[in-house]
């Protein structure tokens, strides 16, 4: 049951944490976490990952779920009524868009990875398999029509997902998926860390080695714990709006956190071990999962199953997270337009065809058209990671620090008094939400830009 006062809502504190760990799970953890540790020097970088998740993005998730559910509705509806301020809806507006353009390139990458998950359940990463995976993967994302209507195929199943709705729909499918996710990589990392050789990529993922640190790699480990947090885009906004008013939202705020850290370890654990057992160069970029990983299937004992079972994680992985994205933009527009949920959904679906085509056709026929020196799914993911997110986690800390202030913070956390949050506790994260987390994000966008 959806509480008097709210339209829309989860029908628990687990459904909401299984939607917002669903969001927070996905291609960031399986395919970008992975390969950078892998770029960054192993254990150094997961260290300085797991203290920027602990002490920056955790109270910053907790700020985006305060503004939900204290100003309720929409992302630019909650900034106003959080705020009073009208100008504030402007935040909740850009949180509209970052989720756009994350959604644009995520659904090509949601596209590739039914194929990859259909190209297993026909065995054609089975032991002993003769491919050829760079070429594989080249010849397929460079097409100018299959990605495109896997791509299509991707958005239709998370549509289904939205116009069934928050609860029958978002509440339910994460509360299927998310136990069967943490089952399945929990399965593959048993597989990969028992392969003969194994020891070294464990070594290489729990021995720090800090002489390869560099301060690049500790932006990286900002702008990636970000993005796998699903902070700075309104997520956490819209499904505060959803969650019950008795929910404990710095409990949650470090649940969430800490299932999305470890499923990222345990990715690692999964993937870094196979990589060594089989001598492949770690340091492999974003084709890591779909060129490196087939190869390694194709010579590893149950190579056939476990490549399955892969990318049916990784697939569930990204529809939970494609989810969450188009039900910030659906709501936003509902809230703007007063148009239903079918019908925005249906809009947001139809221009996201638009714009995910693009982006797909961008790695073949339009890789020719750049910004910037990028072609427009890199751009659009350089620009949305780097610069949209960070600045929508920026307003979300200001917002909280200096605009809502301490006493409403504390009553929200507290749901007016009712549940007990330790008074120390909250009085250091609402610092390091007015001080710490801004200072910490100029300070990196700064660095960045010089
Ligand atoms: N957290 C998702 C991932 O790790 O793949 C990506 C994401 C989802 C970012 C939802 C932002 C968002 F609102």
């Amino acid at each position: 049951m959806t509480e008097p006062g709210r339209k829309e809502g989860f029908s628990s504190n687990f459904g909401m944490v299984a939607a917002a760990v669903g969001s927070a799970i996905g291609l960031g953890n399986l395919w970008r976490f992975p390969y950078l540790v892998g770029q960054n020097g192993g254990a150094a970088f997961i260290i300085v990952y797991l203290i920027i998740t602990l002490v920056i993005s955790t109270p910053i998730l907790l700020a985006e779920s305060v503004i939900g559910r204290r100003g309720g509705g929409a992302p630019a509806e909650a900034y106003r009524n959080v705020t009073g301020r009208k100008a504030w809806g402007a935040a909740g507006i850009m949180g509209m868009i970052t989720c756009f353009m994350i959604m644009s390139f995520y659904v090509v990458v949601g596209g590739w990875t039914i194929k990859y998950l259909l190209l297993s359940c026909v065995m054609q990463f089975h032991r002993g398999a003769q491919i050829d995976s760079g070429a594989l993967f080249t010849g397929f994302m460079t097409d100018s029509t299959a990605p495109i209507a896997y791509s299509i195929l991707f958005i239709l199943l998370t549509i289904i997902i939205i116009i069934l709705g928050v609860q029958k729909g978002i509440e339910k499918t994460s509360k299927l998926m998310m136990p069967m996710l943490f089952v399945l990589i929990i399965l593959i990392g048993i597989r990969s860390v028992t392969l003969p050789g194994a020891k070294v990529g464990i070594a290489y993922l729990f021995n720090p080695d800090f002489s390869s640190l560099t301060f690049k790699s500790i932006l990286e480990a900002l702008g990636q714990s970000f993005f796998s947090l699903s902070l700075g885009a309104c997520m956490m906004i819209t499904y505060g709006a959803y969650t019950p008013k008795s929910s404990n939202l710095t409990k949650n705020a470090a649940v969430i956190s800490v299932s999305d850290t470890f499923f990222a370890v345990m990715a690692g654990c999964a993937i870094m071990p196979a990589v060594f057992a089989f001598g492949v160069n770690p340091t492999q970029g974003a084709g890591l999962v779909f060129v490196t990983l087939p190869q390694i299937f194709t010579q590893m004992p149950l190579g056939g199953v476990c490549s399955a079972l892969f990318f049916f994680a990784l697939f569930l992985a990204a529809v939970s997270s494609a989810v969450s994205l188009f039900e910030v933009i659906t709501s936003s527009l509902m809230s703007i337009t007063g148009k239903s949920r079918r019908t925005s959904a249906i809009i947001v679906a139809l221009v996201l065809t638009a714009t995910g085509s693009v982006c797909s056709l961008s790695q073949g026929v339009l890789r020719g058209v750049t910004i910037a020196g990028m072609n427009i799914f890199d751009q659009f993911d350089y620009l949305s990671s780097n610069f949209l997110m960070t600045t929508g986690g920026l307003l979300t800390v200001v917002c909280i620090g200096w605009c809502v202030g301490k006493e409403a913070f504390l009553d929200e956390i507290t749901a007016g008094g009712t549940i007990r949050v330790n008074r120390t506790l909250a009085s250091i994260l609402f610092f390091i939400i007015k001080y710490v987390a801004p200072v910490v994000i100029v300070g990196t966008a700064i660095s960045i830009i010089f």
